[in-house]
């Protein structure tokens, strides 16, 4: 495969820098961890990007940089205050796995950020790409902060042909970026490649008209924009199917259990829910619509109750309460949401919880989806 960025001089390169530079300076985007260069508002900015997008981070942001305003506060924080800061954005183990980052710093490195890429990347949670977006960004060091949307840029700039769905591909892009990256800024020239990826060299249409790399752009110059990057599918998520249990008891309370301590939505709360098959899921959602379903047969009649949670002494109501769906990298949940009462003990692991108390607990993305529905249909809906 020919390498095309060998064939540039360093005055091409120069001038490559400078427009980019230039373009970056007029156009960037103001956002609130570009208003320094702090390394931990960095840290945390590039560790909240890294599977969530601009729009959606800002206000994390600011919510936590309100509440852990330094690295000791970070390493410090109770474990739930934590999640309740990152509750629906996501990935979880990413602010796990910050907190664990923090404990190092103050115990390896003296409370001191890290200052070599090295170091960097010997944090938790902290791999090639965030190292490199730090290390440019917070200390101006010629690392490539390689993602998607760069390898997108480059890919199109030199038309690589390298998969960018393989791993392997990594260093034919890390070896292009090392070529053209600019040594007097290397954190604003990969905060250029990012915005550029996310503005204007987008997937499937790229503005090449505005672009202020469009004259070194091999694919553009071949008309070739959209054959790059080369990229084999993914495997697809793969469907689970569940149903929900919104159980109260006689004090209006409601059941919530609380995730494993490691694996998916670690910690976390949630409605019980049982996994079923997909035939399973079809015969109760067509049994229990609650579209064409009548008011009678809606209400609560122990017998001929739908026998989810086997042995549990609930009265279920005979429809559905709603339908939630949740897709995770690997994953995506398909939930029928019940309501019911329970008359006697539950022998299942959890807790009652007055819904006064919700906001006091960590609720993954599903279970607010879930809470939602309850709240619309339910709530006021139950005899
Ligand atoms: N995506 C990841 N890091 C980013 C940054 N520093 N600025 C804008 N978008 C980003």
């Amino acid at each position: 495969m020919s390498k095309r960025w060998e064939q540039w001089s360093d005055s091409e390169i120069n001038q490559f820098q400078e427009d980019f530079l230039t373009w970056y300076q007029q156009e960037k985007r103001n956002l609130p961890w570009r208003y320094n260069q702090d390394p931990y508002r960095i840290w945390i900015s590039e560790i909240m990007l890294q599977q969530t997008r601009v729009d959606t981070v800002i206000d994390y942001f600011y919510r936590f940089m309100d509440q852990f305003p330094t690295i000791q506060d970070l390493a410090n924080a109770p474990e739930d205050k934590l999640l309740k800061v990152w509750e629906g954005l996501g990935y979880y183990s990413r602010a796990r796995n910050l907190q664990a980052a923090a404990k190092q710093v103050m115990e390896e490195f003296n409370g001191k950020f890290p200052t070599t890429v090295e170091d960097i990347r010997t944090l938790k949670g902290v791999g090639p790409y965030t190292a490199g977006a730090i290390s440019s960004i917070a200390f101006e060091i010629p690392e490539p902060a390689i993602d998607g949307n760069v390898m997108r840029v480059v890919s199109r700039l030199f038309c690589i042909e390298a998969d960018i769905a393989k791993a392997s591909s990594r260093n034919t892009f890390d070896e292009a970026m090392r070529k053209i990256i600019s040594h007097d800024h290397p954190g604003d020239f990969n905060q250029a490649m990012m915005d550029l990826g996310s503005s204007i060299c987008t997937p499937t249409s790229p503005q090449c008209e505005i672009c202020p790399i469009q004259q070194y752009c091999q694919a553009y110059s071949e008309n070739r924009q959209t054959d790059f990057p080369v990229k084999s599918k993914k495997q697809k998520p793969k469907d689970v199917y569940y149903v929900a249990g919104i159980i109260e008891n006689n004090q209006q309370e409601i059941f919530l259990q609380q995730r494993p301590k490691t694996g998916l939505l670690a910690s976390m709360w949630l409605f019980p829910l049982e996994e079923i098959s997909a035939a399973r899921f079809k015969e109760l959602q067509e049994q229990y619509d609650a579209s064409h379903w009548d008011l009678f047969s809606s209400s609560l009649v122990a017998e001929d109750s739908p026998d989810f949670f086997s042995g549990q002494e609930v009265v279920w109501q005979k429809k559905i309460v709603g339908q939630v769906k949740h897709v995770f990298s690997h994953l995506r949940w398909h939930i029928l949401v019940f309501y019911g009462r329970n008359t006697s003990q539950l022998t299942l692991e959890g807790q009652w919880v007055n819904p006064k108390e919700f906001p006091n607990y960590v609720f993954p993305k599903p279970q607010q989806k879930m809470l939602e529905v309850f709240e619309n249909n339910v709530s006021d809906d139950k005899d």
